[in-house]
């Protein structure tokens, strides 16, 4: 097959049927290096890393997804699109709405809410929240449950914006849609699911908080996400 615009592999089967989505495509590549047996990389266009190896004897891929739901909404699609890819789950980090959810928490998106277009002009699809597969939020919580590893189930927040000029704005989207993160990619990778008929969620780590204004460096938040790869990995295997 001819590769596509974003991603090198010129054949089927050098990705596997789930991949693990982080946005940081140097996370990617830690993930691949510390978790998986025998990585292999198979993309650096853009230096945007992808590597199959397999985890407990199971084959997986991991790949970076950039930032925003432009980016994300381009590799989404490639590889469920070109590369019969099955399941993508992605692994990120938020900002915390409520006090309810506390930095390092691991937040499992039962929806996505967002203000984007993405969906309606991908597809004409005209709802403001979309849902992962019901079928893969199961399998990553028996898999937490497994690991012992607590979760909150809810609502996120996909936005197109990371700095705003009011920081308050967040509080309307919190009461009217109960969202209780935010973070920039899964609404676009939910969408392309359904228009693929494929299946997507959402695992992510509480990095930031808007309402006690708490931060982690990136140092910390690469070495702090890996209850959420777990989770991930465990449900692949
Ligand atoms: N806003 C948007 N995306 C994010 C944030 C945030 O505060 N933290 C982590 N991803």
């Amino acid at each position: 097959m001819i590769p596509t615009p974003h991603i090198e592999v010129d054949k089927k089967g050098v990705i596997a049927d789930t991949v693990i989505m982080p946005g940081d495509p140097l996370r990617a590549k830690f993930i691949a290096e510390n978790f998986l047996e025998d990585p292999k990389l198979f993309n650096k266009v853009r230096n945007m890393f992808g590597y199959t190896g397999t985890y407990k004897g199971k084959k997986i891929s991991v790949m970076g997804s950039g930032m925003g739901m432009p980016s994300i909404g381009i590799y989404s699609y490639e590889l469920f699109k070109f590369y019969d890819v099955k399941n993508i789950v992605r692994v990120g980090s938020c900002g915390a709405y409520t006090d309810d959810v506390k930095l390092y928490d691991v937040i499992l998106a039962e929806a996505a809410y967002s203000e984007s277009s993405f969906a309606e002009a991908m597809a004409g699809i005209k709802e403001d929240t979309l849902k992962p597969s019901a079928e893969l939020n199961k399998k990553l919580e028996e898999a937490a449950k497994s690991l012992n590893i607590d979760i909150t189930k809810g609502t996120i927040h996909s936005s197109d914006v990371f700095y705003r000029v009011n920081s308050d704005d967040y509080k309307k989207i919190y009461k009217e849609h109960n969202a209780l993160a935010v973070e920039m990619e899964s609404f676009a990778l939910f969408a392309n699911a359904q228009v693929t008929g494929k299946s997507a969620a959402c695992l992510l780590t509480v990095s930031d908080s808007l309402v006690t204004k708490e931060a982690t460096t990136s140092e910390e938040r690469m070495k702090s996400f890996t209850n959420m790869m777990k989770i991930a990995l465990e449900m692949a295997e």
